[in-house]
């Protein structure tokens, strides 16, 4: 109601709320004063259709006590709460007050159950079941829309249990990825490469790399075209994390593979993003969530980054 440039329309609720409910005890008293005139066998004298008679019983008395004690009701809630226009209520509550108060409620319920694993490692909590099991819930919850709820990944988003990184797999790169997002961009290169031949050639080559089914001919035509991409995947094609440039030679295709999917990428280039987290999960989420995510791709012990 505060958001009204003028009291107007905070005026013109207030007016028809309290005019509608002292229009009904109006009402109620109007028609109680209304005395209509026994008749011997208790009618009103009413008839129609011939011979319905309209029989002259009073209202239920507690049908109108529960009238006045509705009427009381509203006049004690438009006091206390807000209801009359840009009135605030007594009590003083709003919508975002009480939201607040349950976070905050919320919060203070979980402190004490994630104020133990904020002072372990990621290794240590990926190795605790209590931890792991909040992380696969938070996972679920948050992780899993894109990621699926094996961390499988699918097309564009990736796979987060195979050890394969596009931006870093230590405990603090992953942890910094959740917290703060990544922005994946790959420009179109078609320009920088040359002809659509060059870019088929080229898409061959790229194939090459990870021994994926390729033309060997088309690949050694291609070869030379690849210092277009040396700036961010590497002159050996092994990406870069820093840039968050996939590593072309290991057969796990992001975007898919085969001469149409490279065409497609060096064509038209991509932008993914991975959104921030740190607005929606507080940092012990966080931190317990990256344990779930790195422990995820060290299940056998191997150390893979
Ligand atoms: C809206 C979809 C979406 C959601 C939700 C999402 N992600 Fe992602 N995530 C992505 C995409 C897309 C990427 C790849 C970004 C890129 O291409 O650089 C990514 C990348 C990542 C990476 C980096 C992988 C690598 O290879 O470096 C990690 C780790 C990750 N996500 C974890 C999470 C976790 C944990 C959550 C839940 C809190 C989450 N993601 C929620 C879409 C999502
Ligand atoms: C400015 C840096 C940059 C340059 C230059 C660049 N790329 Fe990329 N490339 C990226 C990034 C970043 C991604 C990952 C996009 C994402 O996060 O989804 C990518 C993704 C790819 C993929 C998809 C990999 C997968 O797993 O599906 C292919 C294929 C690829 N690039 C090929 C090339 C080729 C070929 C060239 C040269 C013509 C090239 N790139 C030049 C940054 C670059």
């Amino acid at each position: 109601m505060s958001d009204f440039v003028n009291n107007f329309w905070s005026i013109y609720v207030t007016a028809i709320t309290l005019g509608g409910i002292i229009g009904c005890l109006l009402l109620l008293y109007l028609t109680a004063r209304k005395k209509v005139v026994p008749s011997a066998d208790n009618t009103t004298g009413h008839v129609w259709d011939e011979d319905l008679r309209e029989l002259n019983n009073p209202m239920p008395k507690w049908w109108m006590w529960l009238f006045i004690i509705t009427s009381v009701f509203g006049f004690a809630y438009l006091a206390a709460y807000p209801g009359l226009g840009s009135f605030a209520g007594k009590l003083g509550w709003t919508q975002l007050g009480a939201y607040e108060n349950e976070m905050a409620k919320a919060r203070a319920d979980l402190e004490p159950l994630y104020a133990k694993f904020t002072s372990m490692s990621t290794e240590d909590m990926a190795k605790d079941p209590q931890a792991m099991a909040i992380g696969e819930r938070l996972f679920m919850n948050n992780c899993a829309q894109c990621h699926g709820s094996d961390a499988r990944g699918g097309k564009s988003f990736p796979n987060l249990t195979d050890g394969d990184w596009l931006h870093g797999g230590t405990p603090e790169k992953i942890r910094e990825t959740i917290t703060g997002g990544r922005i994946g961009i790959m420009p179109p290169m078609a320009a920088a490469v040359g002809t659509p031949d060059d870019v088929r050639n080229l898409s061959h080559y790229v194939l090459s790399l990870s021994g994926s089914p390729h033309d060997s001919l088309k690949a050694s035509l291609g070869k030379s075209k690849f210092t277009a991409c040396a700036a961010c995947h590497g002159m050996d094609g092994k990406g870069n994390q820093a840039l968050g440039a996939p590593n072309l030679t290991d057969d796990i295709w992001l975007h898919g593979w085969g001469e149409a999917a490279i065409t497609a990428m060096i064509n038209n280039g991509k932008h993914n993003e991975m959104p921030a987290q740190k607005d929606k999960l507080t940092e012990a989420q966080i931190a317990v969530l990256a344990s779930y995510v790195w422990g995820m791709s060290h299940k056998d012990g191997a150390v893979r980054q």
